[in-house]
């Protein structure tokens, strides 16, 4: 297949290219480097090094025709959506309503979007499905949400196929420790420098982490299965942040004791999303326990 991934040089979206490559697919990276690393496109992919909005990017759907566009490329820090709520909202809606233009004008066959939990806001039930109400709490949530519209609607208009992948925490290598990266990388970055990782509140809140593998599983499966579907991405376990850092050191052979700060405004106490659908749709199961997934990451470090 002949395959567009956004955001290719970024951290989860290399892991897909890769795995696309791998398989034999035709894959053509769009991403700006403004987040991301030309470093970690495999050789075989080609870069377009151009911003979704560019004009470069009609040209690629004329000459290339993607079959299939692999969406990922984002802004994607919640404090910059929130200071920056422009460049936020066109990067991640008019970003992404430009990619349907061309999907819809040359003949792509499907989008997969990469959603997220953001969307949910705060969860009312537990584990949250895809029927759970949404309501965002960040311009980030928003900006992830309303290209959901979009999809459904040029899918209804226009007969362009699609799966919404909505993810719950995602980590391992590449992800970047710096800004509000993933919590699991930034306890990774402090272990590795001997400096006291800090946690935000008692460290009793939960997440559901999903290792970056297995949400390259669940875009490979996408690539044929999930047609018109919203689905949640996501291990259905949740884990404390002070149960992850006990791995990470017990992993690592370290001891530290966090220092604990006051909980962040708005900071969600526990979130866990119900992966029944996409286990469903898309045959597809998380193959990685917590503890399996920050070994990998950890042994991936200096690589
Ligand atoms: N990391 C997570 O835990 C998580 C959770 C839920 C959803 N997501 C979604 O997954 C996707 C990938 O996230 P990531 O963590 O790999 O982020 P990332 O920042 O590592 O990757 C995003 C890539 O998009 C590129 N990019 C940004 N703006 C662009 C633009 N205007 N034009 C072209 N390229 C642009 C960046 O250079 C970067 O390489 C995002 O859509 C994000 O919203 C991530």
């Amino acid at each position: 297949m002949r395959i567009l991934i956004t955001g290719g040089a970024g951290f989860i979206a290399s892991h897909i290219a890769e795995r696309f490559v791998r398989a034999g697919h035709e894959v053509t990276v769009l991403d700006n480097l403004s987040h991301g690393d030309a470093r970690r496109i495999p050789p075989q992919a080609r870069l377009l090094q151009a911003d979704l909005l560019s004009p470069q990017v009609g040209d690629l759907f004329k000459a290339w025709k993607p079959e299939v566009v692999c969406h990922h490329a984002a802004q994607i820090d919640v404090s910059t959506s929130l200071k920056q709520p422009l460049t936020d909202a066109a990067t991640n809606i008019l970003g992404t309503l430009a990619l349907l233009l061309h999907c819809r004008n040359h003949g792509t066959r499907k989008i997969i979007y990469a959603s997220s939990a953001a969307v949910y806001g705060t969860p009312l039930y537990l584990p949250v499905d895809e029927n759970h109400p949404v309501k965002p709490l960040s311009f980030y949530g928003i900006s992830k949400h309303s290209p959901e519209h979009y999809i459904e609607a040029y899918s209804s208009l226009y007969g362009l196929d699609y799966t919404i992948l909505r993810y719950a925490n995602v980590y391992g290598p590449r992800q970047d420790p710096t800004g509000e990266g993933g919590v699991i990388s930034i306890f990774l970055n402090k272990l590795a420098r001997g400096e006291t990782p800090v946690i935000y509140g008692s460290g009793n809140q939960t997440r559901d982490f999903i290792y970056v593998q297995d949400i390259v599983s669940a875009n490979a499966a996408a690539l044929t299965a999930g047609s018109r579907q919203t689905l949640n991405v996501s291990c259905n376990r949740s884990t404390s942040v002070n149960e992850l850092l006990h791995m990470l050191c017990r992993l690592s052979g370290r001891t530290v004791t966090p220092e604990y700060k006051p909980a962040q405004p708005g900071d969600i106490v526990h979130s866990v999303l119900s992966n029944r659908a996409a286990a469903a749709s898309l045959n597809w199961t998380p193959r990685y326990s917590v503890l399996e997934g920050l070994k990998d990451t950890l042994a991936s470090i200096g690589d």
